[in-house]
């Protein structure tokens, strides 16, 4: 198996191949990762709530970032290598330049991600412009909750829908080379991907979506708390780590997850 790359993500939604995702924030588990053939790893900044038992994303620093980036870059050779750039660090054009070099430089990544539409579509055109490559994160925005009011379904009544829609064409144009979506309907979700030629991954969003990604800590059943509705426990059936990534990848490229059960 080759490494993963950007233009490979672009071939595998061409071809109808759904891409495999996970977040990771360590070496051992970037191993894990690579052996079960998950294709995307992203250091998401839920590290905040899974590792360091915060009740948001918000405290997480890029320091801290860069420093889970460079642990799972160690043990990852195949996946391609995502960080999340933490709140605040991407608030203009020349922030989110420093932040992305730092954890492209001194963290291994491969790409970006970022959360929102809006004035973060300037930073998107920037990154794009000097050759970073950017994943856009719309729909339920963890960066945002103090805003939306908590963490719930986004996209649900006619206009929000099409605004969604709308940010979504409007990433893509920016130059973003990736999309996550993040809890919304299904059917939105499938319009969504429909309309882009730039791969769309879901978490709660659905089995239409180009791939699907999962915070690691839930699938395993390990995060603390109730398990949100969209995850599902892979460890349960599966019986050690190993067998639990494999059936998810298999789960996932086969269209078998999320059922409709993990879905709005
Ligand atoms: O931080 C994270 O884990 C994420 C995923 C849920 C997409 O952004
Ligand atoms: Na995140």
């Amino acid at each position: 198996r080759a490494p993963v790359t950007v233009p490979h993500l672009l071939g595998m939604k061409a071809r109808g191949e759904k891409i495999v995702a996970l977040t990771a924030y360590d070496a051992s588990f970037a191993t894990q990762l690579d052996n079960a053939g998950i294709d995307v790893a992203l250091v998401g900044d839920s590290l905040g709530m899974v590792v360091q038992g915060q009740s948001s994303t918000l405290p997480v620093t890029l320091d801290e970032m860069v420093y889970h980036t460079a642990a799972v870059a160690r043990g990852l050779h195949l996946a391609l290598l995502i960080a999340d750039l933490p709140f605040m660090s991407y608030r203009n054009p020349d922030a989110a330049a420093i932040s992305s070099a730092r954890l492209l430089a001194q963290g291994g990544a491969a790409m970006v991600k970022l959360e929102g539409a809006g004035h973060v579509l300037e930073v998107i055109r920037y990154l794009d412009e000097r050759e970073v490559p950017v994943c856009a994160h719309l729909g339920l925005t963890p960066q945002s909750v103090h805003k939306l009011g908590g963490y719930r379904v986004q996209g649900k009544g006619k206009s929000e829908a099409e605004r969604l829609l709308a940010d979504a064409v409007a990433v893509e144009q920016a130059g973003a080379d990736l999309l996550v979506l993040e809890c919304v309907p299904a059917a939105l979700a499938k319009r969504i991907t429909d309309a882009l030629r730039i791969p769309v991954i879901g978490i709660g969003a659905g089995v239409d979506c180009d791939g699907q990604i999962l915070v690691l800590y839930d699938m395993l059943g390990i995060t603390p708390g109730k398990r949100p509705r969209f995850s599902k426990d892979f460890l349960l059936q599966n019986g050690t780590i190993e067998t639990a990534l494999k059936a998810y990848a298999k789960a996932v490229r086969a269209g078998e997850f999320p059922a409709s059960e993990h879905s709005f």
